[in-house]
């Protein structure tokens, strides 16, 4: 039986793209049952429906609006999510942090991606982070990790896979941003081959 993959993303959708394409190739033995944004203009969503995955909206805005919660958000997302009976929750460029309220409905089956190497760099500016270390002659190189999301940690976890990225004096932000984004495409796939597998 394909393992079941739920996607979300918040964006471009990319390493989403890299997800359905592994399917459609037969080097992934999953299926994507479902493709949550919490941005309507994400054209992941648009690379989901291409693909004839179920696609989900779900915005933070009129929980803010109502004074509502977080976790209240979280909880909801994991109703979501729940419906479709996941193996894998996917984090592809999710740039929500989640809550427990989220996390403890799917222990230990969260896998987050994220464009540095452990320990290095968390959140949302990884690349350009690693990108102004280069210049200062902090780091030699970076890179790519997959990790499972135990607990409300920002881009920390129980590694499942790492690769590193060269950098290069010659390098623009925007050179190093796509021989990163093309090292998690690789990353991604082969990490999920190893969870599935492994499961
Ligand atoms: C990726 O670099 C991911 O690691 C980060 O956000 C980016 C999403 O890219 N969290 P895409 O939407 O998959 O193209």
């Amino acid at each position: 039986m394909p393992a079941r993959l739920a996607v979300l993303i918040s964006g471009n959708g990319s390493n989403l793209q890299a997800i359905l394409d592994a399917i459609r190739l037969r080097m992934l033995d999953a299926e994507t049952v479902v493709v949550v944004s919490n941005r309507k203009n994400a054209f992941g969503l648009e690379r989901a429906a291409r693909a004839g995955a179920p696609t989900r909206y779900h915005p933070l805005k009129p929980y803010r609006d109502a004074g509502r919660s977080r976790e209240e958000y979280d909880a909801d997302l994991a109703e979501l999510v729940k419906e479709y009976a996941p193996d894998w929750v996917v984090l592809a460029g999710w740039m929500h942090i989640l809550s427990n309220a989220f996390l403890q409905q799917f222990p230990y089956r969260v896998v987050n991606l994220h464009p540095a190497l452990p320990g290095q760099f968390p959140g949302a500016h990884a690349i350009q982070d690693a990108f102004e270390a280069f210049q200062r002659g902090e780091i030699k190189q970076t890179g790519v990790m997959v990790h499972l999301v135990p607990d409300e940690q920002v881009d920390r976890g129980p590694v499942i896979a790492t690769a590193e990225v060269p950098i290069y004096k010659s390098d623009t932000l925007e050179m190093l941003t796509n021989r990163i984004h093309q090292a998690e495409h690789r990353l991604l796939v082969n990490a999920l081959q190893r969870l599935i597998e492994g499961d």
